[in-house]
Order: structure tokens, then sequence, then C-alpha cells
């Protein structure tokens, strides 16, 4: 528990002025000097984020205020000022009206389930939850059925591992949000993979869920390379509503798995660039796979987008300079490409085969089109998949830029006008991004070209409530050959370095984003950021140490391409002494949750907040208080939160969609039973056997289907 005993303000600017006071005492400034050096053990990185790698020198709010007092001065006017401007007629007036479901719907319905420790996932009194789609189940090919004994091949023809964001298309494939509501197809991500729950010869061995089973020669056995790699990427299945109430997947020929092998094109300003020409595709045309697949994204043309969020680690590059340090480009170092070892070993497989070869991006040969040294350059992009079309070539969408994407969340389209998506970038200090296509959206014609040309532009939020889109266009802004930029390819491979340039505003992890289908405003998760210190708190960032999360909104000035908008926070998590709703009050017992990270606003205007709390510190210590993670749901004009969901022990609850009637829910319980300790696995005493609690199964990432008694919208 935080060291704050008296209840919390409903004032904003001593809710900060708590904050400082907190950090001082536990004397933050002197770790983080430390940290912010860049002297990072690996052990000190977390799950879900990859290594710090931000160390431009763009100003941080603290840097231009030296005296604590000037801070507090200037946060009482701009934190007033941007609560005002929120609700002042020149932001309403852009205001779409409310979808008409919202008027007849009650937003809330249903009692809150209290937090939970239990290895089983709770709905609230009068649903049901079902499990659809576990790892390991058959969806395609030969169908083989789930057993920890299964080859690399077979995973290829299975549901992988780690679920994560999701999408149900409905099965006449015209329209991503309407159609219908029992028959459709399920499409969703699959982050990582925990090879010890993945091997059979992993049975009874000391493994870590970090760990990799390794041969005797140190080298990896590399059918479980392939069932790894297969473990990765994305699924696609025919769902159907069954007579009882339950869903089941049918045998299409739809049916997918694009893993992280599946030949994929490079699109966009990036085709062809030297930045991405490998032995593979010596025109940097081509590359394979796309792994740590986060969130997602629903093109209005009824496409899903592929995230590629913590790609960097999969790839090593070990050139050293004559003194022997690292030395990697800045398209590796900027993203924290490994220097040692890939996060698998995939690099390190027995049979040397060119697929697995290319997870080492040391230079090895004379040119770049004879080993890998590019290879890294074709990851860290947002995949676009046509998951009505089982032959058509995934798209990595370059236009979008490059960096550890958590997700992309598109503006309701409107016929005539550009195509807006937001997209952020979730490691600490990073950044928030918005794509304005250059061509209109025609809805008879709309395909993935318009994503393919258009602006990328990243986020400054000012202290007083305002913010600007800053493009990263190259000739612009000073992204110049005289600083450093050659093209917009280059730009776009070197995306962080691009926003580093402009001066964006550096956030504590940005997650899922989410748009009010009423008003097009937009909410961003921002999960957590224990390394921000004192004297880099500013406004959208209000926190020190900050390991709670919080959730910012904005709304555009005038129309989504608007290159300013008017912001403020929609909810401070944590516990009740230490959290602030919209109105001022805390969090409470039925609402308290920390590390927001999946978000989705229905088309009701219900907002569904999901916690990723990590494995590393989940059910401990501070943490405690928090339980298992969980699914909440807000109202976004009141503020008004409350627990709708606690999932079972280890996982994260991630992805979230209805059926168009809102009446069926898909959420993921991503990596149950990560929280088992190496001793634990050796023993066989697993702290969860989620979903099948069959000690003879190992835990398993699956869906979870809710569905209301009554057969009413769920959340009402
Ligand atoms: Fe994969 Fe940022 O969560
Ligand atoms: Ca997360
Ligand atoms: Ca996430």
């Amino acid at each position: 528990m935080r060291d704050v005993s008296s209840p919390m303000s409903s004032h904003l600017p001593e809710y900060f002025e708590r904050s400082l006071i907190v950090a001082s005492k536990r004397d933050l400034r002197q770790k983080y000097a430390r940290l912010m050096q860049g002297a990072i053990p690996a052990e000190e990185i977390e799950h879900g984020d990859e290594p710090m790698c931000n160390h431009s020198k763009n100003p941080f709010f603290g840097d231009i205020l030296n005296s604590r007092l000037q801070r507090r001065q200037v946060l009482k006017g701009s934190l007033a000022l941007a609560v005002t401007s929120m609700f002042t007629a020149p932001v309403l007036s852009n205001l779409r009206t409310r979808a008409a479901t919202a008027a007849t719907t009650s937003m809330m319905g249903f009692k809150a389930v209290p937090i939970s420790a239990a290895d089983s996932v709770v709905v609230p009194e009068g649903y049901t939850a079902r499990i659809l789609m576990p790892w390991g189940e058959p969806i395609t090919g030969s169908y083989p059925a789930y057993s920890v004994e299964n080859t690399g091949a077979e995973q290829s023809m299975q549901v992988g591992s780690h679920h994560d964001g999701m999408h149900f298309f409905p099965i006449e494939g015209q329209s991503p949000y309407e159609g219908s509501s029992e028959d459709g197809l399920l499409v969703m991500n699959h982050e990582y993979v925990e090879p010890r729950y993945m091997h059979a010869a992993a049975t009874g061995t000391a493994l870590t869920r970090s760990n990799v089973p390794m041969l005797d020669d140190n080298t990896r056995d590399a059918d479980q390379v392939l069932k790894e790699i297969n473990g990765h990427g994305v699924s696609i299945a025919r769902i159907r509503k069954q007579a009882d109430g339950s869903w089941a997947v049918e045998r299409d020929p739809r049916n997918r798995r694009v893993t992280g092998l599946t030949a994929m094109e490079i699109s966009g300003p990036v085709r062809g660039s030297d930045l991405v020409q490998t032995k593979y595709s010596p025109d940097g045309t081509r590359t394979r796979g796309t792994v740590n697949n986060c969130a997602h994204g629903v093109t209005p043309w009824n496409t899903y987008m592929a995230s590629e969020e913590n790609w960097a680690g999969y790839f090593v590059n070990k050139d050293m300079t004559p003194a022997n340090e690292p030395n990697q480009a800045r398209e590796h170092s900027r993203y924290g490409v490994a220097t040692e070892k890939g996060r698998y070993g995939w690099e390190m497989a027995n049979n040397g085969a060119d697929e697995f070869v290319r997870f080492d991006a040391s230079t090895k040969a004379a040119s770049a089109t004879e080993d890998y040294r590019n290879e890294p350059n074709t990851f860290g992009w947002m995949v676009e998949i046509d998951p009505f079309d089982p032959n058509s070539t995934p798209q990595k969408r370059t236009a979008l830029g490059r960096f550890a994407h958590e997700g992309i969340v598109f503006q309701p389209a409107v016929e005539g006008q550009p195509v807006v998506a937001y997209s952020g970038d979730d490691a600490r200090f990073e950044y928030i991004y918005k794509y304005v296509s250059a061509q209109p959206y025609q809805a008879a014609t709309a395909s993935g070209a318009l994503l393919d040309d258009g602006t990328l532009y990243v986020a400054k939020f000012n202290e007083d409530g305002s913010g600007e889109w800053l493009a990263l266009e190259f000739g612009q802004n000073g992204l110049t050959p005289e600083n450093g930029f050659s093209s917009q390819a280059d730009v776009l491979v070197n995306t962080r370095t691009a926003a580093d340039f402009v001066g964006a505003t550096k956030m504590d992890r940005p997650e899922w984003g989410a748009v009010d289908p009423a008003n097009g405003q937009v909410y961003f998760t921002l999960t957590n950021n224990t390394r921000r210190t004192p004297e880099q708190v500013d406004s959208p960032n209000p926190r020190p140490e900050n390991q709670w999360g919080h959730i910012i909104r904005w709304n555009e000035t005038g129309n989504p391409t608007a290159t300013t908008f008017q912001w403020d926070l929609f909810v401070i998590a944590g516990p009740e002494d230490d959290s602030q709703k919209l109105s001022g009050q805390p969090l409470d017992a039925d609402s308290m949750f920390c590390c927001p990270d999946g978000l989705w606003i229905d088309a009701s205007s219900r907002m569904w907040i999901q916690t990723d709390i990590s494995e590393s510190v989940v059910n401990t210590g501070d943490f405690e208080q928090f339980g298992n993670n969980q699914m909440l749901v807000a109202n976004p004009e009141t503020g008004e939160i409350r627990r709708f969901y606690t999932g079972p022990i280890g996982q994260e609850t991630t992805g979230v969609v209805t059926t168009p009637d809102q009446r069926t829910m898909f959420i993921n319980v991503q990596h149950p039973g990560a929280t088992t300790t190496e001793e634990e696995f050796a023993a066989g005493q697993l702290i969860s056997r989620w979903p099948d609690q069959n000690p003879a199964l190992y835990p398993r990432s699956a869906t979870v289907v809710i569905t209301k008694d009554d057969g009413g919208i769920i959340g009402s």
C-alpha cells in the first residue's frame, strides 16, 4: 500500500502535490538517476514491455521547471484549463449524435463482481461464461487433436497460444459490425508463447516462464523452434452458435493460421528500400511472418490488422565495435534488438535452416542481400490480413510507422473524408501516433491502399490541455538529410527516432486506444511506468513511479484530420487512496483496478477496460489488493466504473468484442499459470490448470464467451 492514509481529494492539483510528496519520501530521484543512465538490468524488464530505449533529449516538463513550487503553480493552472476545455462549446460542437441504442439501454445494469484470486472466470449474476478455442484446438489442415506431444507442423493447424486482440467478423463478409450475430469468423492475435508448457520434453525440468529447453550442445531442437514460431501469429476460424447456446469451431475453407513463417508483402513507402533488402528478398518487397501480435485493428473495409509489438527482442545483432561495444544501427538499437541471444533463441535451431537463422541479424556477409542484417527492419509494422480470402498475402503497411505497435484503432469512416487511425507504442516513454490517409474513403472502392499513402503524425500533449499532431514527413519538421534522414522510408523505419526529433511527448506506455462511436472522442490506456521520476512528471503523465496507470482522452479540433486537439485524463487508476475518477472521487471496492491495457467502446458507448498487471507482480505486494486481472465497464459521459469480470490465476485479460447484436461477448484469457515458479513447474505443482482443470493438461490461453441468461445486451 502507498504511504498515504487520507482519502483522495477531489482537487487534481492536490493530487499531484501528494504524488510528489510520496515520491520524495521514497527518494526516487536517486533510484531513477541510475535507471535513466541506461543501466537497466535485464531482470528489471517487465513482461509486456521492451527494454527502455528512448534516451532522446525531448524535454520532460520537469526539465523546464526547476522548482517544485513552480511546477505546482503551473499544474494548478493547466489542469483546471485542461478539464474545463474538454467541455466548452468549440469541443462539443463536433460531437455526432449518440447511437440510438444508448438512449434505450442501461449502461451498466449489473452488480459488480468482487476482486478474485481464484483459478476461474467470474461474471456477474445473470451471466454465463463458456470456453472457446483454447490454444491447440485444431482449426484447419488435417485438424490434429491437441496434445503436448504435438509437432511443430501440427501447431500450424491449431489455434496459437497467448490469445490477445480479436474481432468477430459476421459471416456475410460485408461489414465488420453488421450481419450475423450467430455465425462468423473469429480472428485473433497470439502474442507470444510459454515454451515450458509447449514441449513434452520440458515436463519435470526446472524452467521459468521465460526459459526455453536447450540441448547439450547449446543449440535448440529445431522442431521445438518450429512449434514456437507456429504458436505465434493469427488464428482465423469460423465459429457458429449452437442449439444449446454455446459456440463451436466449424470446418471451413477460410479457417487459417498466419504464423511467424507466413510469407508477407512489404507495402507502402518502405517497400523496395535498401533498409529491408535481405537474403530472402533481395529487392526488399517480402518477408516471412509476424510475431508478438498484441492488440489488433479492424479496417472500415472489413479486414483485420495485427500489430507487431515486442518483436525486437526476438532478434539478435552481435555486431561489435573495435572497442568491443555493441555496434547496432539505430534501427536496431532504438528498438531494443538483443545483443547476445534472441528471446527464444530461434536463431540457435540445430538444423541451421534459413527461416531460423534469419533471427540472427548480425553482419555475416559482404552485403545486405546475402545475410539478415535487415531482417528486424521487416518487423515492427501493422499487418493487414483479409480473413475472407485464405489465399491472400498479408501486407505489412509501412506508412503506419515502425515501433512496438500495441494495436490500431480507426475513427468511423466517413464517405469522402480521409481515413484516420491511432496507434500507441507500448514501451516506457514512447509515443502515440495518428495516421491520416491522403486519399478519401469511398465505401465502394476502399482497400488497404488507403494505408499506403498518407501522413503519420506523433502526439505532443501540451501542459495547458491542448495538443498537436507533429507530421513525420521527410523534408518537414527538420526530418532532412542534414539531420540524418535520407528518405520517407528512412523516417518510417526509424519512426521512434523521427518522433524524438520533432519533440513528441514521452508517455507512460501507451496500450490500446478506443474511439467513442457517438462522438469520435479518442481514449488511450497508459498502463504504467515505474521509471518516471518526479522531474519527469508532466500533466498527461502526472505520477512519478506510476505503477497503477491511467487513461487519457482527447477531442480533435474540428474533425478527425485536425492537427490540434484538446485532452484530459479520464481516470487515474489505483487503490482507493491513490486514484481519481472523472467525478473527482476515488475508485472504490467495486471499481478499483490498475494497469489498464485492453480498451474498447461498444456501439452503445459502453467502455470496456481490461487490466494487465504483470505476471511478475500480480497478487503480490502492493498489487495483491487488485487480485487477478479483470475487466470493468465505464460510462464515458459520467466516468462511472464497475467491475464486470475477473479472470483465473496468472493471466492477463485482453481482447474484447461482441457480435453485432451485442448479445454475445468474446474476451481472451492470456497466459494462465504464468506465475508458476520454476520449482513448482519442476514438481508438477502448477498454480493454475485453467481452463481444463485436468491434472494431465497444462494451463492454456483461451477465449471466453459471455452471454446474458435473459438473452440481453452484454453489460445492460
Ligand atoms: Fe502486449 Fe502492450 O501489451
Ligand atoms: Ca500490457
Ligand atoms: Ca496489451
